[in-house]
């Protein structure tokens, strides 16, 4: 009793600052502290790309990765001295999703979901860490994203987010034990985090489209509840407080909070909203003494937060020689590289030879162009072309033989190159009186084009039909399926000719008609046009068959825009006509 009394009084003296945010929110180069709904103070201005965030209260520490730091990728910032330290080099093709620190043993874990593996470092002062990490887990087919400890009773959760068999997974501290705790009815967990007082694992769910999830379970993956099921939010990283849940929302560019105990399915509220920068990583603040009361296996953590051992927060990293750039070098001042020939990528990590020949090996040309040595049987630009496919006819079997050339082994009766000829050639009765052994296509054909072949060097023009003739006389030639059809659809259009042209002439025929003038005199504005139409000077051209003396071709009334002063019809009429005779050439 006086123990945990005394306690109290140390957590509520040592850790004033504490108090003074509820969430921490990494997003793009600051960590933002939020407390009662209000921005309290913003920290981390030399930064870049900020993104995974933990917190442990027993060191009042943030850790934190920067994804665009040139020396390290992890950094720590203790919250009472307000230093930042890095604490982990950064690896050459590196993508840390997330972070978690146990305070009892000083170690801190990290999933990389690139090199599909959890690495560790002990933060224990004059521990030998790899100044990449110590590699704790190496997965195969699972990609590990979300990452939680569970100080108490000494595990690390994870999730894996291949897709095609999502889990949650836990290990020991030094890796053995490994097991997976769920694996059914869940899609791309985004971020997990652990409760020590309700003994409870919580996530957060991306789902497939606009679907998202918040549930819970118990820690070992049993007595799952579904806390929120939602659309629109696409959440990215939960934490737990005292009495709340908060998580980021990439679809809003939101923070939401939804209390523990609320009823299932009930409103989350939007706390923060963000309009430039997107929010990745959040913690929210917690108090030991809130985790660990009344939960006997949290004692160690308990006595720790009382009596902290010293930890080495900080670690020595060489500076960096154009790591952040891998291939090329960093334009100056700015955030960017300048890819050597052949790389590209923001951090020119990518090779341009990388998946580019699809079937044989991929060179650098002196440009940095990728260059592809093609496997026997492939062509193309990127090998992609297989000089099989489609080459033998008639279900010949293809093969490569030597200068990549495909060679065909033909079945049944066909023959040639590529199968492509029947064996037992159509007996021809269009010329029975040529004996069969007179015609010798290949002969022919070699020897006339041999012959054009020299006349063309020798720029000679005579007696080039003959050979046409001598070749076109051969009748082997004759393709029983194709010559058919060509013969009837020339028959056809040539008939189709023959009824064109007489449509033609008819047509023209028809247009020979008489051109008719007719002029009439009118006096204008003096006489009436239907009086004395021997008055009226009116040329009328191309009037059809019509009888002109009793229909003129003027233009109908109702395709003359009628104006609002012109109303009578007669009128009207009347400066139709003159209209017309004024512009005689107006087309109809
Ligand atoms: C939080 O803000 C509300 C009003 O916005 C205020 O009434 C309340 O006292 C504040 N709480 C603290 C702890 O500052
Ligand atoms: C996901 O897991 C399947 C097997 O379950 C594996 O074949 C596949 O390669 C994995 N995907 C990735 C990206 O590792
Ligand atoms: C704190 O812990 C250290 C060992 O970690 C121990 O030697 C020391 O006695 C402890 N102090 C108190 C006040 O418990
Ligand atoms: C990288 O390390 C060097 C030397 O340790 C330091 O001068 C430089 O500022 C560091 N770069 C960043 C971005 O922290
Ligand atoms: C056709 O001529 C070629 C050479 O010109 C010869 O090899 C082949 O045997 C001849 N075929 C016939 C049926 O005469
Ligand atoms: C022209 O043709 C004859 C055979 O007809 C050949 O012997 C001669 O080499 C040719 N001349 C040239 C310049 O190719
Ligand atoms: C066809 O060829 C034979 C000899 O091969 C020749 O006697 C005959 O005149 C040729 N017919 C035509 C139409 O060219």
């Amino acid at each position: 009793m006086w123990n945990t009394q005394c306690f109290l009084l140390y957590v509520t003296l040592s850790i004033g600052f504490v108090y003074s945010w509820d969430i921490a929110i990494t997003t793009g180069d600051q960590i933002e502290f939020y407390g009662n709904q209000t921005k309290t103070s913003n920290d981390g201005a030399r930064f870049r790309d900020l993104t995974a965030l933990a917190y442990d209260a027993v060191y009042n520490m943030l850790l934190f990765v920067d994804r665009q730091n040139d020396n390290a990728s992890i950094f720590s910032y203790n919250l009472a001295t307000k230093k930042y330290h890095p604490l982990v080099r950064r690896r050459s093709y590196e993508n840390i999703q997330g972070l978690a620190f146990d305070p009892i043993t000083s170690k801190l874990f990290w999933t990389d979901t690139n090199e599909k593996s959890i690495f560790w470092i002990s933060l224990k002062p004059g521990s030998k860490n790899d100044i990449y990490g110590n590699l704790l887990i190496k997965m195969d087919d699972e990609i590990p994203r979300a990452i939680a400890v569970d100080s108490c009773r000494g595990y690390i959760y994870w999730t894996n987010t291949n897709i095609t068999k999502p889990t949650i997974e836990r290990a020991r501290f030094d890796g053995t034990e490994r097991t997976v705790i769920v694996n059914t009815d869940i899609y791309m967990l985004v971020s997990i985090a652990v409760d020590q007082n309700t003994k409870k694992l919580y996530w957060a769910d991306d789902r497939e489209g606009i679907h998202y999830s918040i549930e819970s379970s118990d820690l070992d993956g049993n007595d799952r509840k579904k806390l929120l099921v939602g659309t629109y939010h696409m959440p990215n990283s939960i934490t737990v407080s005292k009495d709340s849940i908060y998580w980021v929302d990439w679809g809003y560019k939101s923070v939401w909070k939804l209390p523990k105990n609320s009823p299932p399915n009930a409103e989350p509220e939007e706390l923060i909203t963000f309009s430039n920068e997107v929010p990745f990583g959040i913690v929210a603040n917690y108090q030991i003494a809130d985790q660990t009361a009344g939960v006997p296996e949290c004692r160690d953590l308990s006595r720790m937060s009382q009596n902290r051992s010293m930890i080495s927060d900080s670690f020595n990293i060489p500076r960096d020689l154009g790591l952040f750039c891998l291939h090329g070098t960093k334009t100056d001042g700015k955030l960017a590289c300048k890819c050597s020939p052949g790389y590209i990528g923001e951090r020119c990590e990518i090779s341009v030879c990388h998946n580019f020949c699809l079937h044989g090996d991929c060179n650098l040309t002196p440009t940095g162009q990728p260059e592809c040595k093609c496997k026997a049987g492939f062509t193309g630009a990127r090998c992609e072309i297989n000089v099989c496919d489609g080459y033998c006819l008639n279900n010949g079997d293809c093969s490569v033989g030597s200068e990549q050339k495909p060679t065909c082994t033909c079945h049944g009766e066909y023959e040639g190159d590529r199968c492509e000829t029947h064996k037992i050639k159509p007996v021809v009765t269009t010329t029975p009186a040529l004996p069969l052994e007179q015609c010798n296509c290949t002969k022919e054909l070699t020897k006339s084009s041999l012959l054009i072949k020299q006349k063309s060097e020798n720029t000679s023009t005579s007696a080039d039909e003959d050979i046409y003739i001598d070749s076109s006389n051969c009748s082997d030639n004759w393709d029983p399926i194709r010559d058919p059809i060509i013969m009837v659809l020339g028959t056809m259009a040539g008939l189709l000719f023959v009824a064109c042209a007489v449509f033609l002439t008819k047509i023209l025929q028809l247009k020979r008609r008489p051109r008719i003038k007719k002029r009439i005199i009118v006096n204008k504005n003096v006489t009436p046009l239907t009086a004395r139409p021997d008055q009226c000077e009116i040329t009328i051209e191309n009037c059809c068959n019509m009888n002109i003396c009793e229909t003129p071709c003027f233009e109908p009334r109702n395709t003359i825009r009628p104006t609002l002063l012109d109303a009578k019809p007669g009128k009207e009429e009347k400066r139709n006509l003159i209209a017309n005779m004024e512009n005689p050439d107006d087309p109809y």
